[in-house]
């Protein structure tokens, strides 16, 4: 907790720049989206129209009789969504309602198509979520046609049970397409769910404008607020615009595209150095193979070091990152560019740590990024050559081009395994609950990085 106090400090300078979130993140779902969703939609509305029909009570001339009702299959071979520019999305289904029709008499079986059609409005709600409601809705009867009956059913009867059936259909159908979107719609509010983005930061996504909606897509303006030790970070780049991704950019045939703008890079490196999550500290122990240093190698190239310990001893390396990576997206192409600072200690007899000296290092990486459980993961390797200097020498002067090569690889590899594991956590991609990525690929554009995928619901 000591440890949360002290970061919380840290973070009061970037607390005062506190200003609108950017929409750095648009999602934009195109019509496949939507034939995903009315494929995985069918089964769910057929079990919601399975309604119950309640008795019909006849007063047949002078005898008063009285038909039960049982709705024996509701099929549902027909749904189909699609857009309606600048207002939300048309749903249209077909319904086959199968009724018993227990009478007085006998019983007999119904065959009762209904075709519904519902415009649904989607817009954004006051906390940032995708909210959905029905303008209209209405459901059609066609022609009822008997299954399973014999001639003797008389015509009567049957007009005034297809009368029943339709009355109460026509007050239940509307109702429970309302009902299903109203769960929709608890569904859609996990967008602005937190999720992890370093061991200590979150991020969540939230909804800035209403939709754009045209005929062939539905497009989302997301902003990524990060987090650090549960409190909300709103990063300083004054000079950001708003960000649009071009509609000829990413697969249109995927059902969805999400385009991360520079901006969204930014932030999470910014948050990650902040948070000290890309510092390490390379341990020394004497005949380790992760750390070949020690003092007796070293004093062979600075006299200074073999005088004050003639003894060898391992030597630890300290890698703080006090300015933030800088990204650079172009055309297939995403870098990094790190500068840390490099302390090199020697634990002494009493634990205590003594500088020999201080180094200024450029590193420039290449980054290679992957999606994978709605996460955007990294991978980086070495670009070029590893740039290093003197910062600072408590042991007089240092020969850098020898002491580079010693140095050099137990920090390369220890900083790329570092980067590699914080990097590879990822950083979580909008969606909802049960909601995945199907065959995501990711375009690396300039400025901007695009992931174009499937979706894939799975509870
Ligand atoms: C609906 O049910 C009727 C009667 O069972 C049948 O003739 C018709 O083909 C069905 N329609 C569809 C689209 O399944
Ligand atoms: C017709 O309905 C009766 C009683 O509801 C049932 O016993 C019978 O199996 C049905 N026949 C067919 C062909 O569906
Ligand atoms: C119904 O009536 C028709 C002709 O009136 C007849 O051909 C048919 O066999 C009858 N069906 C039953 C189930 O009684
Ligand atoms: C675009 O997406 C579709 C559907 O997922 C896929 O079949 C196609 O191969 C993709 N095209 C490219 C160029 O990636
Ligand atoms: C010191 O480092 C050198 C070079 O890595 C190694 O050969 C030697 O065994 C090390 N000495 C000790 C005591 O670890
Ligand atoms: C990416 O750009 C850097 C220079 O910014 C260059 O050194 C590197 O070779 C490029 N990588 C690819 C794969 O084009
Ligand atoms: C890193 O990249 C920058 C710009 O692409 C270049 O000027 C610099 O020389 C590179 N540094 C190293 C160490 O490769």
């Amino acid at each position: 907790m000591a440890g949360a106090w002290r970061l919380g400090w840290l973070l009061v300078p970037l607390l005062a720049t506190l200003g609108a979130p950017l929409p750095g993140t648009v999602v934009r779902l195109n019509k496949a989206a939507l034939n995903y969703v009315s494929d995985i939609s069918k089964a769910p509305l057929q079990r919601a129209l399975k309604v119950t029909v309640p008795d019909f009570l006849d007063q047949n001339g002078e005898v008063l009789q009285s038909s039960r009702f049982q709705v024996l299959d509701v099929r549902v071979p027909h749904l189909h969504l699609k857009f309606i520019a600048g207002f939300g999305v048309r749903l249209l289904a077909t319904a086959n309602f199968t009724v018993r029709v227990f009478g007085v008499r006998e019983a007999l079986e119904l065959g009762l198509p209904v075709v519904l059609l519902a415009d649904v409005h989607v817009a954004q709600d006051s906390i940032g979520t995708l909210v959905l409601g029905i303008a209209t809705c209405s459901a059609r009867f066609r022609l009822a046609s008997v299954l399973n009956g014999s001639n003797r059913t008389s015509p009567v009867q049957l007009a005034l049970a297809q009368k029943h059936i339709k009355a109460v259909l026509n007050n239940k159908l509307c109702l429970l397409i309302s009902g299903l979107v109203q769960d929709l719609n608890v569904h859609l509010g996990t967008l602005i769910g937190l999720t992890p983005v370093g061991p200590e930061s979150q991020i969540r996504y939230s909804m800035t404008t209403a939709p754009t909606i045209t005929g062939d897509y539905m497009s989302l303006d997301v902003s990524a607020v990060l987090y650090l030790l549960g409190v909300p970070i709103h990063l300083p780049f004054h000079d950001a615009s708003p960000f649009m991704l071009p509609w000829a950019v990413g697969n249109r045939s995927a059902m969805v595209n999400v385009g991360l703008s520079q901006h969204v890079f930014e932030s999470v490196l910014l948050l990650l150095q902040k948070a000290g999550s890309l510092n390490l500290d390379i341990t020394g122990q004497l005949n380790s193979e992760d750390n070949t240093l020690n003092t007796s190698v070293m004093g062979r190239l600075i006299p200074e070091v073999a005088r004050q310990f003639p003894e060898p001893m391992p030597v630890v390396l300290k890698v703080q990152l006090g300015t933030t990576p800088t990204v650079t997206l172009r055309a297939n192409n995403a870098t990094l560019r790190l500068q840390p600072f490099v302390e090199v200690l020697v634990a002494s007899s009493n634990s205590a740590f003594q500088t020999l000296f201080s180094l200024d290092v450029v590193v420039n990486l290449s980054l290679q990024l992957s999606v994978s459980e709605a996460k955007l993961r990294g991978t980086t390797s070495v670009l070029g050559g590893v740039q290093v200097s003197v910062a600072s020498s408590n042991v007089g002067s240092i020969d850098m081009d020898q002491m580079h090569t010693l140095t050099g690889n137990v920090f390369q590899k220890a900083l790329l395994d570092h980067l590699n594991a914080l990097l590879g956590m990822g950083i979580a991609l909008p969606s909802v609950l049960n909601l995945h990525y199907a065959h995501p690929e990711v375009l690396v554009c300039e400025g901007y990085v695009v992931i174009s995928s499937g979706l894939s619901y799975q509870r």
